[in-house]
């Protein structure tokens, strides 16, 4: 479980979290949506240890990684998968070598080992087809899955994807969404997804947490937070309908 109180995280007179709480229940797919520039990213570098908070606490399983020797840091940090925005593959490696990098660069195990597994993953991903293939010859959809699976394959108990179907197509962005949701049914992992994207989030999300402000302002199911008068509804579906409303739409 991840536990976070009172998160405070500012850049200068940037004041981005302003006393972030909130509770992540584990083998459950929560998103966390709030519109661009709000904190998102920010609070994920955050839960991985590559921001510093001013303020706060942020308790994963137990262990204060605001406070916390190098070697529980690491520790901790090889419980999570994270899927950065920008989810860049490595141009010159094959599909195949991009999954087995962090086990190869890690040294972690002997290459029957790591082949057996860099399979297994891509095959989850449905890629197992494109093992040769460079990430020019990809789509954009399939590039994201495949960077799910080099995610995947160090087993993290913990899964953070920031923004993973943005500037995508809404093809390949569904493919992705079903990705993600099949790989949360059948390895109940922990999964945190932050987002702007309303479908993603009803499609996934098992609950809903609204980031406004610096806070997280509403955390709720996903039935409840799509009801009409939730601060969900409130902040991202109405507004949306309003704004098409003006513009005669
Ligand atoms: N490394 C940084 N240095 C200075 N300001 C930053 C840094 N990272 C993020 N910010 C600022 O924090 C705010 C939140 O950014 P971010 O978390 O990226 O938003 P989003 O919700 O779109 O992911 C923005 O105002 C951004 O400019
Ligand atoms: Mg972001």
């Amino acid at each position: 479980m991840i536990d976070v109180k009172d998160l405070h995280v500012s850049f200068n007179d940037n004041h981005v979290l302003k006393g972030l709480t909130t509770l992540i229940e584990e083998q459950q797919a929560t998103v966390i949506i709030g519109r661009s520039g709000i904190g998102k990213s920010v609070f994920l570098r955050s839960l991985c240890g590559l921001i510093t908070p001013q303020k706060g606490t942020i308790l994963i399983d137990e262990e204060d990684i605001t406070n916390c020797s190098r070697k529980k840091m690491l520790k901790i940090r090889n419980k999570i998968g994270m899927l950065f925005q920008e989810g860049a593959l490595f141009d010159s490696l094959t599909v195949y070598d991009n999954v087995a990098f962090p086990l190869t660069y890690h040294k972690l195990m002997d290459r029957a080992a790591i082949d057996k597994k860099v399979r297994k993953y891509l095959e989850l991903v449905e890629m197992q087809n494109f093992l040769e293939a460079m990430p020019s010859e990809l789509s954009g959809g399939m590039k994201r899955k495949v960077a799910i699976a080099r995610t995947m394959i160090l087993e993290p108990k913990y899964l953070f994807y920031d923004e993973p179907t943005s500037g995508l197509d809404p093809y390949s962005a569904a493919i992705v969404e079903i990705m993600i949701k099949k790989l949360q049914e059948e390895l109940n992992i922990t999964s945190l997804i932050v987002t702007h994207d309303i479908d993603l989030t009803n499609f996934i999300g098992d609950s809903i947490a609204l980031l406004e402000d610096g806070f997280i302002i509403e955390k709720t199911s996903k039935v409840e937070a799509f009801k009409k008068n939730s601060l969900i509804y409130e902040h991202f579906i109405k507004k949306r309908e309003r704004i098409q409303q003006v513009n005669g739409y």
